[in-house]
């Protein structure tokens, strides 16, 4: 592609330097498992995200997973949560036996719609997995208080939100544990499969420390079945060097939404929006169109990526559909049908953008 969704072999030559140093060295050291990187790693987003702990675990999904069981979510609980994201967030949910409950979404923000929430409590309801979807904060305030009102768990899956912040505090410090994923393509990526949960509550980091290193309170000791779900060294060498440029990192991917923002303005096309107070990090610039297929097929002729997250609201996956059969949530489904995300890397030019720009514009 003449211009792709994202650049990484851009980003590795940017920092190739110390990239190849921090892994070198990792190599030198012949320390490749829970080692000083993972525990720096740990510290210095613990730090970042002003939380009490950070547990660095295998991957983003492994993350919602340990975190979901470490709040005590099993058979018999249901979670309410969003059917427009990665499947990954509700197969978490569904690996602890619990059940999803999926609520329509925000038409103007693509992520969880408030408002239906309290309509779908239960007696068996125990928590609420909300995303921060493409780097957008959910409405944190009101989940907050929904969840302390009604005695919940509130889990955020900020797999795409590293760096977003919402009244000043970074999102994953808000619920009862956050969950980033480190995957490569990820605003804060590895060169593999990594992720972390982050969380204020003793007890829950207590319990992922245990569960992410085959249940094991002390070494040789097993208090629980437990998991191999530890981040390595190579990959948190690797993360730390990046760590130190993400708000860089960030800053110009807003800024590379702005550009498109100035460009897509009046063209009858919907852009992302911004909430008052909280910064976006734009993990994805998605626009919303009735043309979408057209234009979709314009970039592809020009040579331009996109791509469409997500074509089929979870509850409509072949793996979930039979046990939501009657279940209409037309928000999302209506968002699966126009939605296109554009290419969105901080390396990205002004010239690329506007190249994107004029093919839309055009068609
Ligand atoms: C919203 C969301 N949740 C969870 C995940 C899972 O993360 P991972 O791929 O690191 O397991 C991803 C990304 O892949 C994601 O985008």
């Amino acid at each position: 592609m003449n211009i792709p969704m994202v650049d990484l072999k851009q980003q590795y030559n940017q920092l190739k330097s110390e990239i190849d140093s921090a892994v070198m060295s990792v190599l030198d050291s012949a320390h490749f498992i829970l080692g000083p990187n993972v525990k720096a790693l740990a510290s210095e987003i613990a730090e970042y995200c002003n939380v009490s702990h950070a547990i660095p675990v295998a991957s983003g999904t492994d993350a919602l997973h340990l975190a979901l069981l470490a709040c005590g979510i099993g058979p018999g609980d249901e979670v309410i949560t969003t059917p427009f994201t990665f499947i990954a967030t509700a197969e978490a949910i569904s690996y602890t036996g619990a059940k999803p409950v999926f609520i329509d979404i925000e038409k103007s923000s693509f992520n969880i719609d408030i408002n239906q929430i309290e309509a779908a409590i239960t007696p068996q309801t125990r928590a609420i997995a909300a995303v921060h979807l493409f780097g957008r904060p959910a409405n944190l305030d009101a989940l907050t208080e929904l969840c302390r009102r009604h005695d919940l768990k509130l889990i955020e899956d900020c797999a795409q939100s590293f760096g977003a912040s919402y009244h000043g505090r970074m999102t994953g410090s808000f619920g009862d544990a956050g969950c980033f994923s480190f995957y490569p393509s990820k605003n804060l990526g590895a060169y593999g499969d990594a992720g972390m949960v982050i969380t204020n509550d003793d007890a829950i980091a207590e319990r992922i420390r245990v569960l992410h290193n085959h249940g094991s309170d002390a070494p040789y000791r097993h208090s629980v079945i437990g998991y191999n779900s530890r981040l390595d060294e190579i990959q948190a060498a690797i993360l730390r060097i990046k760590f130190k440029y993400i708000d860089e990192f960030n800053n110009a991917r807003r800024e590379n939404a702005r550009r498109y923002g100035e460009r897509l303005a009046n063209s009858g096309i919907a852009i992302p929006s911004e909430q008052e107070n909280s910064i976006h990090v734009y993990h994805q610039y998605t626009i919303r169109s009735d043309r979408r297929d057209a234009i979709h097929e314009a970039l592809k002729a020009a040579d331009i990526a996109s791509a469409i997250f997500y074509p089929i609201p979870l509850h409509q996956q072949s793996v979930y559909r039979n046990d939501y059969m009657d279940l209409s949530l037309p928000i999302a489904e209506q968002a699966a049908q126009q939605v296109l995300s554009l290419p969105m890397y901080p390396g990205l030019s002004t010239a690329q953008i506007d190249q994107v720009c004029d093919v839309i514009l055009n068609t």
